[in-house]
């Protein structure tokens, strides 16, 4: 695990991350690491690391640090970097990789659309798209002659991944008639971004092509004809002159539809996942269905899906909790470290869905960055561990518990998970 004073970090290991963590925090704060971000990059991320909780906190609301990789670069380094593709200009540059002022003005745009008040009133409709999930199970076991409690699914296809996809496409406002084609345009590009350190396909820069074609195209459509969805408010605020681009427009859309579902699958599917291998949780569960919102958090905090941020870049020295760091270099935090930090959670190794302050994870980050969909994610995983154990109190791993393994990403997730019902 550790060569020199460097701990390497391979995400797409993750079985072995949780050792890994335990023995940096008791290092220190802070060490020296190395991420690979599970695609055997070229150049893996290399810098400081942040182990403990009390110092991630600190350290996401340190405004020393830049979450723009490009904020400390001088103005001939900037010119030595290879063009941006048009096509890949929305991944490089968002929401989440922009500083203050630009992050302020785009952070409004879109946050009154996120309150805990705007999901409950969302709540009924996510409701009602798990349930015809699960209808839709029923029916296909049921073609296939299969009888309760031996039918089967995969509930990552079944129900974690489409539950999400839904949820956002429907708030964005994307037709009922395009999403299929969407969702294979993306579908490609999260393959490309777990292979972040590698060089994208023709094919996959065609159909990102595709994709921001297509957006451009539904801009207009929404300029002409304005429905009530999220597209349309963003066209209006385009339109209103000084409030956002274009290019931010599309970036915006784009990382609201992948970050709105590529984790709250693995928040859904996780969960089930921790439920099922442990027993006595699911009886908890299943005895007071008030306790999905237990479900929630200990499995943010437990096995939440992303491990670590690598993206903050320090704009000045400084000492970061007694360790020297330059300008331009990179701090990671982190939040899987500080989510089984016994300094916070006592006996954090032990899955508890009655854990008294589990909603004390930081799982979603914190600071100006904290994740913006962080009460959707919630209110879709009330809603799904509540109505999956409501409606199938048998539900149970079609395979041993040891034949159920991560998925080789970046984000702790499973590929698939069999399941009898
Ligand atoms: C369990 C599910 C989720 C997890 C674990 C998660 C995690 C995170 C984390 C750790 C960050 C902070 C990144 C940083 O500081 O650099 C973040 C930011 C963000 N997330 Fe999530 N997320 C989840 C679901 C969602 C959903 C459902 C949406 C969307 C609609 C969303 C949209 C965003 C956006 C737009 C940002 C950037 C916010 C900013 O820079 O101001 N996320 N997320």
């Amino acid at each position: 695990m550790e060569s020199d004073d460097t701990y390497s970090i391979d995400l797409g290991d993750l079985d072995a991350l949780q050792d890994t963590y335990s023995w940096m925090r008791e290092q220190g704060p802070v060490v020296r690491a190395s991420l690979d971000m599970g695609g055997g990059q070229q150049r893996p991320f290399a810098g400081l690391f942040v182990t403990r909780y009390d110092e991630v906190i600190a350290t996401l609301l340190d405004d020393r640090f830049s979450s723009d990789f490009y904020a400390t670069m001088s103005p001939e380094q900037l010119a030595m970097l290879p063009p941006v593709a048009a096509e890949l200009r929305p991944i490089v540059r968002s929401i989440i990789s922009v500083d203050p002022p630009d992050h302020t003005r785009l952070r409004k745009l879109v946050q009154p659309s996120f309150t805990a008040r705007a999901m409950e009133a969302l709540r009924p409709r996510i409701q009602r798209i798990a349930d015809a999930l699960l209808d839709t199970a029923e029916r296909e076991a049921a073609e296939r002659g299969e009888r309760a409690p031996d039918r089967h699914m995969d509930l990552i296809a079944a129900f974690a991944y489409p539950l999400p996809v839904t949820v956002i496409t429907d708030m964005l406002g994307i037709p009922h008639e395009d999403r299929a084609r969407v969702r294979g345009w993306t579908e490609n590009l999260f393959e490309v971004d777990r292979r972040q350190g590698g060089l994208m396909d023709e094919e996959t820069r065609a159909k990102l092509q595709e994709l921001i074609t297509y957006l451009r195209g539904l801009f207009h459509a929404k300029k002409a004809q304005p429905t009530d969805d999220l597209i349309s408010q963003l066209v209006q605020a385009e339109e209103d002159g000084d409030k956002l681009t274009e290019d931010e427009l599309v970036s915006m859309v784009f990382i609201l539809y992948i970050a709105g579902h590529v984790t709250t699958v693995n928040l859904l599917g996780n969960g089930v996942f921790a439920l099922l291998s442990h027993p006595d949780q699911l009886a908890r569960l299943k005895s007071d269905p008030a306790l999905a919102k237990g479900v929630v958090e200990e499995t943010l905090r437990y096995w939440g899906p992303i491990d670590v941020i690598a993206r903050r870049i320090a704009k000045q020295d400084f000492e970061l909790f007694g360790t020297p760091i330059r300008r331009g270099e990179v701090a990671m935090v982190g939040l899987a470290s500080a989510n089984r930090d016994p300094r916070r959670f006592p006996d954090p190794d032990t899955y508890d869905i009655t854990r008294a302050d589990a909603e004390r994870n930081v799982a979603f980050g914190k600071g100006i960055h904290v994740c913006l969909g962080a009460p959707l994610a919630r209110t879709e995983g009330q809603v799904a561990f509540e109505t999956l154990f409501r409606r199938f109190p048998e539900l149970r791993l079609a395979v041993p518990v040891e034949d159920v393994h991560w998925g080789k990403s970046f984000i702790r997730g499973l590929a698939h998970l069999p399941v009898l019902f």
